[in-house]
C-alpha cells in the first residue's frame, strides 16, 4: 500500500460546512449509535463528506471530528487509512478505478491503464488539464467474472475493452456518462458465458421434448382410467384372530350367562391371610427362582415358568448365575426351585 498523505495546502479549502440535508442526515446517523460510542460514526459521516465535496479535505476531516467528539488525530488515521477516501481532488465529471488485480490484469488491465495514461494524465491520482477526469489503480472490486473493469463513481463498466473504455472516458468528459450503461459491455448478460451457451443450445430440441411430454400427458392418463386394477390391501390389518373377524359384531348381541360366569371364575380366599398369601407350590418355587434373579415379582404370578427358567439362564444381580444356583431343567411343565427341593429335603431329614 502506498503511503497515503493529505493533499497540499494549496488545494485544502478554508473550511466545510455539510450541506442542510447532508448535516440532518449526520446528525440521525450519530444517533444510531450509542451513547459515547457516536466515535462509530466516524466512516459513514467521512463519506458523505467526499460524497459532497468529491474528495475528502482536511476540513471536512476536523469537523467530522469536532462532530463526534473524537481526537483529530484519530479521524486522520481513519481517512488515510482506507483507500476508498480520495485525499486530494479528483476529476470533476470522472474519476476512474481500474482494477489491477490478478484476474483483470490477466484480461487486459493493464492496456485499460494505458488508456487512462494516454486521455487523462500519465501519473494516477493527477487530473487532466481541464480537471474534469482523473484516474488510479485499485484492488479488486468483486467483478473478477468479467474481466476487466473500472469502476467509476459507483457503477462498475465490465467486460471492457481498450477502444470501450476509451469510448467511456470521452463520454464522461463531456458531460454525457449517463447514456452509458453500466455493468458487461460486450452484450453478455451479467456473467453468461462470454462466447455463448455451451449446452442447450439448440432451442428447439428443448421446445420438440416438450411438445412431445404434454402430448403424451392425455394418452397416459386415458389408460390409467381404463385400467381395471383392486384397490390396495396394503393398509388393511392381515390377521385371522377370530377377534378381528370382519363379520363380529361388537357389542355382542349374545348375551352372557351370569351363573355361568361365577362359575368359571377364580373365587378369591376369604378368611384365612396365610392362605389368601399361599401360592401353589410349583408357582412358589417359581417366584422364588425370580427373587434369585434380582427381579421381584407379584406372589400372584401364575406363570408356569418364568422367561429366564424357560431359557435355561437364570440372572442374578449384575447379569451373572449366582453361585449354587441351578436351573430347572427345560421342559418340566413344573419346574421346583432349588430351594423348593433343598427345604423338603430338609423337611425329610427332619422327621427321620
Ligand atoms: S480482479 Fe478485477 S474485479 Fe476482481
Amino acid at each position: 500500500m502506498s503511503v497515503r498523505r493529505l493533499a497540499e495546502v494549496e488545494f485544502q479549502p478554508e473550511g466545510f460546512a455539510f450541506s442542510q440535508a447532508n448535516a440532518a442526515w449526520a446528525q440521525q446517523t450519530i444517533k444510531k449509535y450509542p451513547e459515547g460510542r457516536e466515535h462509530s460514526a466516524v466512516i459513514p459521516l467521512l463519506m458523505r463528506a467526499q460524497e459532497q465535496e468529491g474528495w475528502v479535505t482536511k476540513a471536512a476531516i476536523e469537523h467530522v471530528a469536532d462532530m463526534i467528539g473524537m481526537p483529530y488525530i484519530r479521524a486522520l488515521e481513519v481517512a488515510t487509512f482506507y483507500t476508498q477516501f480520495q485525499l486530494a481532488p479528483i476529476g470533476t465529471r470522472a474519476h476512474i478505478q481500474v482494477c489491477g488485480t490478478t484476474p483483470c490484469m490477466l484480461r487486459g488491465s493493464e492496456e485499460l491503464m494505458r488508456v487512462c495514461k494516454d486521455k487523462i494524465h500519465p501519473q494516477q491520482f493527477h487530473r487532466n488539464e481541464s480537471g474534469t477526469l482523473s484516474w488510479e489503480e485499485v484492488e479488486c472490486l468483486g467483478a473478477c467474472v468479467n474481466a476487466p473493469m473500472v469502476m467509476i463513481f459507483k457503477d462498475t463498466y465490465e467486460d471492457l475493452t481498450p477502444e470501450r473504455l476509451a469510448e467511456i472516458i470521452d463520454l464522461f468528459d463531456a458531460g454525457q456518462g449517463e447514456s452509458v450503461t453500466p455493468g458487461p459491455q460486450n452484450g453478455r448478460i451479467y456473467s453468461a458465458p462470454a462466447s455463448g451457451f455451451t449446452t442447450l443450445t439448440d432451442e428447439t430440441v428443448v421446445l420438440k421434448e416438450t411438445r412431445d411430454r404434454e402430448a403424451r400427458k392425455p394418452a397416459a392418463a386415458t389408460a390409467s382410467d381404463a385400467a381395471t386394477v383392486a384397490p390396495t390391501q396394503s393398509a388393511k390389518p392381515k390377521t385371522d384372530a377370530p377377534e378381528t373377524d370382519p363379520r363380529l359384531k361388537s357389542p355382542s348381541p349374545v348375551k352372557a350367562d351370569p351363573a355361568r360366569e361365577a362359575a368359571e371364575s377364580v373365587k378369591a380366599p376369604t378368611g384365612n391371610v396365610a392362605a389368601a398369601d399361599r401360592q401353589d407350590p410349583a408357582v412358589e418355587g417359581n417366584a422364588e427362582t425370580r427373587q434369585h434373579s434380582g427381579k421381584k415379582r407379584g406372589g400372584g404370578e401364575t406363570e408356569a415358568a418364568a422367561p429366564e427358567t424357560l431359557q435355561g439362564e437364570p440372572i442374578g444381580p449384575g447379569g451373572k448365575r449366582r453361585k449354587g444356583e441351578t436351573v430347572a431343567p427345560e421342559g418340566d411343565p413344573t419346574p421346583e426351585a432349588p430351594k423348593t427341593r433343598r427345604r423338603k429335603a430338609d423337611d425329610a431329614s427332619g422327621a427321620e
